[in-house]
């Protein structure tokens, strides 16, 4: 449903450029000599041991760029993992120089990536720059090229890093850390397992959705978030079902782009509020997180936006004439939940390990990630968390919230 948001100032952030469709990635090599002749790579373990990392090397080199790598990320990175990047990026920035970095990998590369780039010219720890804004300085030039379709970092203003002592996810949320350039080619996800390729998918889907259910969504976000909505309920499946599907992959690649816009300018809610109270502690791969909490979530905020649930059925394809609006937004609960199930995701708190008796410490977790529940449309207090927990554990998707 449309709505006239222009009565209130929002900002609509200048994305990266962006250079999409299979066989982009060979296009790297020129961008990156726009830039300059030294690049640093940052990308992950398997991708160098793959030797997956090579078709973002071999068009670097036959274009003159030097290359260095840092291929050490790993999935989820902490505090620790980020200062080592970033003490990597200013002693090669001080040594030989350096123009442009290069980030190829999955969400947790390209947020190591986006470290990376600001180090050089940010010189105090990467913990001082957690929150909004708090970065001072633009970076290095830089150029982010997804291998999974989910994160949407390609786009995105954050770097999520876990902060081990709090249990948490934090970001380095600031427009110094956007890329100047996100090359998305869908070909280079047709490695991702049907796992992967499922969790990375639901991480997308939960940008979406909570995009669109935010106080920040606007009439820039709507459109975005309803098409990423779409292009996810064609595809997925899909893709899941045969990781070679090259038109599923390339509409699940341009889903998780739109979707990171979307929630770039609107926010997350409390869907990634949520999932960021347990996943750390109980070590649940981000997009499995955001999976089991998206359809509680939803069904927390229909009683608000119960219009926004109803859209986000049409958007699904579930046929909805002749029903109400509460009944249509209870039929986009029950179609994720389907969508999770088919996928072969855990549903519940209990599926990944999680004690009934930690309900109480998640619900208090949940409350720290302000800057997500500052924008659900239904507020969340200590109670309402407990509830949505509760709900979580039991797998009850049924129940009032
Ligand atoms: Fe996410």
């Amino acid at each position: 449903m449309p709505r006239h948001e222009a009565y209130r100032v929002y900002s609509i952030r200048a994305p990266p450029q962006v250079v999409l469709g299979c066989g982009a990635v060979e296009r790297v090599g020129g961008l990156a000599k726009l830039f300059g002749e030294r690049a640093l790579v940052v990308t992950g373990r398997g991708a160098v041991e793959s030797k997956r990392v090579d078709r973002v090397l071999k068009p670097l080199e036959e274009a003159g760029v030097q290359v260095e790598v840092y291929g050490e990320v790993e999935p989820e990175p902490d505090m620790s993992l980020a200062e080592r990047v970033a003490e990597h990026a200013r002693r090669l920035a001080e040594s030989r120089g350096l123009d442009v970095v290069v980030g190829f990998g999955g969400g947790s590369s390209l947020d190591m990536a986006k470290i990376a780039s600001i180090a050089p010219l940010n010189r105090d720890p990467v913990r001082s720059y957690v929150g909004v804004d708090k970065v001072p300085r633009k970076g290095l030039p830089l150029i982010l090229i997804p291998t999974t379709a989910g994160s949407g970092s390609e786009v995105s203003r954050v770097a999520v890093v876990v902060s081990e002592e709090d249990e948490v996810k934090v970001g380095v949320v600031s427009d110094n850390v956007v890329a100047d350039v996100a090359i998305v080619d869908p070909e280079l996800t047709v490695t991702m397992n049907p796992r992967l390729t499922a969790s990375t998918g639901v991480d997308a889907l939960s940008h979406a959705i909570e995009a669109y259910m935010s106080l920040g969504a606007n009439s820039y976000t709507d459109p975005l978030a309803l098409e990423a909505v779409s292009l996810i309920s064609w595809g997925l499946r899909r893709a899941y079902a045969d990781g070679e599907d090259l038109e599923a992959r390339a509409a699940m690649s341009e889903a998780a782009l739109l979707a990171g816009l979307a929630f770039s300018n609107a926010g997350n809610c409390a869907g990634h509020a949520a999932a960021y109270a347990f996943a750390v502690k109980y070590r649940v791969p981000h997009g499995i997180s955001c999976g089991i909490a998206l359809p509680y979530i939803m069904k927390f905020n229909s009683l608000a936006v119960p219009e926004r649930l109803a859209d986000i059925a049409v958007a699904m394809g579930v046929e909805v004439s002749g029903l109400s609006v509460r009944e249509a937004a209870q039929l986009a609960v029950a179609e994720v939940y389907d969508l999770l199930l088919d996928l072969n995701l855990p549903t519940t708190l209990e599926d990944v390990g999680v004690p009934e008796e930690d309900i109480m410490s998640l619900a208090s977790n949940m409350l720290k990630s302000r800057r997500m529940l500052d924008v659900n449309p239904r507020k969340v207090g200590v109670e309402e968390a407990r509830r949505i927990f509760e709900a979580m554990w039991h797998g009850d998707v049924e129940s009032k919230l």
